[in-house]
């Protein structure tokens, strides 16, 4: 079954989850087969979690084709934007699968970026102790990097993927035609988080992500959807990505605190520190998550080589397959000073100490612990980064 479209299996250690990621053009219309591939069984009840965006967009191929396998479908759709993942949005969902008396062998279907995604699959990780449920996502952030590794969760008010679960999906379905109506910001934040993933990878992930940038211009992200060619390049490009991503949560799924190797989950933050400080002094509103990884990239690598760390020649790579992506929001007029006074607060300073993730070069991230690393060349690349831009 799907056998024309590029798969990935996923088999988790030490657990007897399992299960398989498809990306491939016009999915959607197939979902339901899909589906009832995964559950195990045809029929039965879903609730697909959306918001009006996505399901004005793409809500009604896929009702149909859900229907048309024989399940029974309802629809749950929260407001659209990072600030509904919240306590309300959970309870009033939780709320509707109750209503509906939902049970274990019903399921949810994630239909969105990572925003649904996260609440949806934390929705079911929770209810009657965990359903099961579907990711499809339609970001490409979500393709790559939020669909993949079982994190589900939703924000507090003290803080962002403060609550959650871990929790697999049983199946995920990646259909890169519903890319063709992201906007611009969503595409450069989404391959800014690819890019993430090459220079972590470096090797084949590293080329290809150079040669496929090379190729897309994301200011005229439609045009792609002409060439079949290039579509395809996207599904397989997807798939690579999340087999990345994927690779380094399987060998280490629960985020144990105390690794530090250079495979260790941990190194997925890289350019994290500098893009959770850039998101909190602009109160959540300038930057797309992506856009200030991309930024916090290029920062890593400033840090890194001042730390004598990375090679001058390497780190003009990772700069221009940054540069590739394209263009993200000015940070010439942000204050340097919030900037370093926020790295304090980094939720990832989850052992008491702040981690950064720097590079020893393309593929090779290295963790270092802030006391290992002055003040002043902090303080001394953030402003070359911030002088540089204006
Ligand atoms: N669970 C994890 O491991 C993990 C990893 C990374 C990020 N995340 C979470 O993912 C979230 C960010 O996800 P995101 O970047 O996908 O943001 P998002 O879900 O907010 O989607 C971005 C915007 O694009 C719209 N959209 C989605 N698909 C579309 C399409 N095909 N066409 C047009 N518009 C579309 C959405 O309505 C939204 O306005 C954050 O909450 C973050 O915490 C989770
Ligand atoms: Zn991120």
């Amino acid at each position: 079954m799907f056998d024309e479209v590029g798969k990935l299996e996923l088999k988790l250690p030490g657990t007897d989850s399992e299960y398989g990621i498809i990306a491939g053009s016009d999915l959607l219309a197939r979902l339901g087969e899909w589906a009832g591939h995964c559950l195990g069984r045809p029929g039965g009840r879903v609730m697909v979690v959306s918001n009006p965006r996505v399901f004005g967009l793409y809500g009604e191929g896929a009702e149909e084709s859900l229907r048309r396998a024989g399940f029974d479908v309802h629809v749950w759709l929260m407001r659209d934007g990072e600030r509904y993942k919240d306590l309300r949005s959970y309870s009033r969902l939780l709320s509707r699968l109750g209503e509906l008396t939902f049970t274990r062998t019903d399921a949810v279907v994630a239909l969105g970026g990572g925003v649904v995604g996260d609440i949806a699959g934390f929705a079911a990780a929770s209810f009657l102790r965990g359903i099961r449920f579907l990711q499809v996502p339609t970001t490409l952030l979500a393709m790559i990097d939020s669909s993949v590794g079982g994190k589900t969760g939703i924000n507090l008010e003290s803080g962002k993927n403060l609550v959650g679960a871990f929790h697999q999906p049983a199946g995920v379905l990646m259909d890169v035609s519903t890319l063709r109506t992201l906007p611009r910001r969503e595409v450069v934040a989404g391959y800014c988080e690819a890019v993430k993933h090459a220079v972590l990878s470096g090797g084949s992930l590293f080329e290809e992500t150079r040669s496929h940038l090379s190729v897309v211009d994301t200011s005229r992200f439609k045009r792609v959807f002409e060439s079949p060619d290039l579509i395809a390049d996207i599904a397989e490009f997807v798939l690579k990505q999340a087999a990345f991503k994927a690779s380094v949560v399987i060998g280490d799924q629960t985020e144990d605190v105390s690794r530090t190797d250079f495979r260790s989950r941990k190194v997925l933050n890289l350019g994290h520190t500098l893009a959770h400080s850039l998101e909190k002094v602009t109160a959540y509103r300038y930057f797309r998550h992506g856009e200030a990884v991309g930024w916090g990239l290029r920062f890593a690598g400033e840090l890194s080589k001042s730390l004598e760390l990375i090679h001058s020649d390497e780190l003009n790579l990772l700069n221009h397959v940054v540069q590739l992506v394209g263009e993200l929001p000015d940070i010439s007029k942000l204050d340097a000073e919030s900037i370093v006074r926020s790295f304090a607060s980094d939720k990832k300073n989850v052992t008491g100490k702040l981690q950064w993730v720097l590079l020893q070069g393309i593929g090779s991230p290295v963790i270092v612990a802030s006391d290992q690393i002055p003040e002043l060349s902090i303080r001394a690349c953030l402003d070359q980064l911030i002088k540089r831009t204006s």
